[in-house]
């Protein structure tokens, strides 16, 4: 099977991409970064594809004003160009509207600092502390017209230490993150996650039986 051609969109720093990037030169992983599009010409995801030979694009949304539909007009003919299967979009702080959203249906993956459904938004991490929440972690989801919604793939866990702080408990879920999408994007590239009812349901990849305790009794 011919591997899925993917782009990334990001508009900062880009590490969910590297883990991406990485991901994707073992010789059987079903899917490749075919193209990296940034909204911010500053984003350092772009120097991460430029160095490994990906082609990286800026549609830089300032220049569009209000005008949401020519920005992602011009997002839609980037992505048919490169003859793109799968989008993953990478800390890509803009909201989609439903006309761009439709269009890629079920083949456009984001990644959250948070167990969806709790802490959609932003400042997820100080939020979970503020709330108590023992476990925390990321979700990676197929996008809905709504923010940080539709089906979830696949998520990651992390416990929270009574000494946390916002910037240590990114760092941990970070790192989850870094594995979370390449196995997400894996499953979807083979043909193995299925929607039904608004659920994903994975083919061939049984989830365990238990996730862990917090605080752990052992
Ligand atoms: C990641 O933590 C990602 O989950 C988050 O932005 C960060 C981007 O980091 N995305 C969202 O908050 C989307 N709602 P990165 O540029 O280093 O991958």
């Amino acid at each position: 099977m011919p591997k899925q051609r993917v782009a990334v969109l990001v508009s900062g720093r880009g590490s969910n991409l590297g883990a991406l990037i990485e991901a994707a030169k073992e010789k059987n992983y079903p899917a490749e970064i075919a193209l990296v599009i940034s909204n911010r010409p500053d984003a350092g995801g772009l120097s991460l594809a430029q160095a490994a030979g990906i082609p990286a694009e800026v549609i830089d949304h300032s220049k569009y004003g209000n005008d949401r539909e020519a920005f992602e007009r011009a997002l839609q003919a980037l992505l048919e160009a490169h003859k793109i299967d799968l989008v993953c979009l990478a800390g890509f702080m803009r909201v989609l509207t439903p006309w761009l959203v439709g269009r890629w249906r079920e083949r456009m993956l984001n990644i959250h600092p948070a167990l969806l459904p709790a802490f959609k938004g932003l400042n997820t991490h100080a939020r979970a502390l503020a709330a108590g929440v023992k476990i925390h972690g990321a979700s990676v989801h197929f996008v809905a017209p709504e923010m940080d919604s539709g089906p979830i793939i696949a998520q990651g866990a992390v416990a929270v230490q009574n000494n946390d702080t916002a910037e240590t408990l990114a760092a941990r879920v970070i790192k989850i993150e870094h594995k979370l999408y390449p196995l997400a994007l894996k499953l979807v590239a083979e043909g193995r996650v299925r929607v039904e009812a608004g659920r994903c349901l994975i083919d061939g990849v049984p989830a365990p039986d238990t996730a862990e305790l917090v605080p752990d009794p052992s």
